[in-house]
């Protein structure tokens, strides 16, 4: 009888011996991360991975955010989405305000294989040393179950064409000169969403999983060849695709949050990009478990309390 009761006193011991090791090292990390600053490595070390980055969805939110903050931090800087117009003042702001030259692509994500030949034809001669796969789309106007949205096979492609070809077709693209070069920065941009499946967000949040999953794969395969891959997770950030959302208190603008997520590159190959969204983050996971919203109940409560603030919008 004693001696059972040694054995468990041990393993209880033992147990939470793991638990606090597990959780200071959790809080070390992330101040490491987000809050040390003499740990970040400087714009000259960005710089020197190549003279160019390339930003794909670059005239708005999250990636015209990264654009400028590149271009400030002395890089050249390939803008990349649809609208010529958008780019062309994008592209004339960054020379203007940092001072760099610019050059522009129009593509749209959504199409297949047949864009990227003339990617790949603009980026031609460049020295890259960043790439940013920012670009991406919610594919339903508030949370609603896949049948629900009208013209489900065009959206589909939609958003797998943007969200997953792109990130695998343009890193194909620049790889090769980097893996020469060895050298290069390639930031994926997920989504806090990437991490477990949501129900009423499916084909988002798994294309955000692919994302995070080749992306830590695809750092694995190049991470000797002097190829550093960062997945970066946001949760809200405050641009055209969250503004019809809940939480506009929690919400990060886009220039903070890629200043801070840049800062992180080369000290995590995955981060919440700032303090506040890693926060979130762990918050979600504490109150609203993947076992729960899986369930029939947590459907409905999705359904219910989910982000969106209106459901009246008809689909986009
Ligand atoms: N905002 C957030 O809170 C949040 C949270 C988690 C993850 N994310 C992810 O962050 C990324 C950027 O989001 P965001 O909120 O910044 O988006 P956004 O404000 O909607 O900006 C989208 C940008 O991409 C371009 N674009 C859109 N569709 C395109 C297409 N089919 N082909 C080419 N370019 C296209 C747009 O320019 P044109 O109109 O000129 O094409 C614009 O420059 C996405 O991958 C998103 O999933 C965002
Ligand atoms: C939202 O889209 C409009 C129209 O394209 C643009 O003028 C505006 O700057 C965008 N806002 C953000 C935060 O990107
Ligand atoms: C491009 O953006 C401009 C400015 O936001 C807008 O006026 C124009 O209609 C857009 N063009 C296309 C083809 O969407
Ligand atoms: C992310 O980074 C990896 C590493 O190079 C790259 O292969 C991949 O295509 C990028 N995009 C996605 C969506 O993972």
């Amino acid at each position: 009888m004693e001696s059972e009761w040694d054995a468990l006193r041990a393993l209880g011991m033992f147990t939470a011996v793991c638990l606090l090791l597990w959780v200071t090292w959790g809080l070390s990390y992330t101040a490491y991360v987000h809050l040390l600053p003499q740990a970040r490595r400087g714009a000259p070390w960005l710089r020197a991975h190549g003279a160019w980055a390339v930003v794909t969805g670059a005239t708005g939110g999250i990636g015209r955010a990264y654009a400028h903050e590149l271009a400030r931090r002395g890089l050249n800087i390939v803008l990349i989405s649809r609208n010529l117009s958008k780019l062309e003042h994008e592209a004339k702001e960054i020379e203007r305000l940092h001072g760099r030259v610019t050059r522009v692509i129009q593509a749209d994500f959504t199409g297949g294989l047949e864009i990227y030949e003339a990617i790949k034809a603009g980026l031609k001669d460049l020295e890259i040393g960043v790439l940013v796969n920012n670009v991406g789309m919610l594919y339903v106007p508030h949370m609603m179950k896949i049948l629900d949205c009208d013209n489900v096979a065009k959206r589909l492609s939609d958003v797998i064409n943007c969200n997953m070809m792109s990130v695998a077709q343009m890193t194909a693209i620049v790889l090769p000169q980097m893996v020469t070069r060895r050298k290069g920065v390639i930031i994926n941009i997920s989504s806090v969403l990437d991490r477990r499946p949501y129900p009423l967000l499916s084909v988002y949040s798994a294309s955000k999983a692919f994302v995070r999953s080749f992306s830590q794969a695809v750092g694995a395969e190049y991470f000797s060849q002097g190829v550093i891959v960062q997945t970066v997770s946001p949760s809200i950030v405050d641009t055209n695709m969250t503004r019809p959302m809940k939480f506009q208190q929690f919400r990060v603008s886009p220039e903070d949050f890629a200043r801070q997520a840049l800062d992180t590159v080369g000290l995590t190959s995955q981060t919440f990009g700032c303090l506040s969204h890693a926060i979130q983050s762990v918050l979600v996971d504490l109150f609203l478990p993947s076992w729960f919203c899986l369930s029939r109940w947590g459907v409905k409560f999705l359904f219910l309390f989910g982000v969106y603030s209106t459901k009246s919008e008809k689909a986009l």
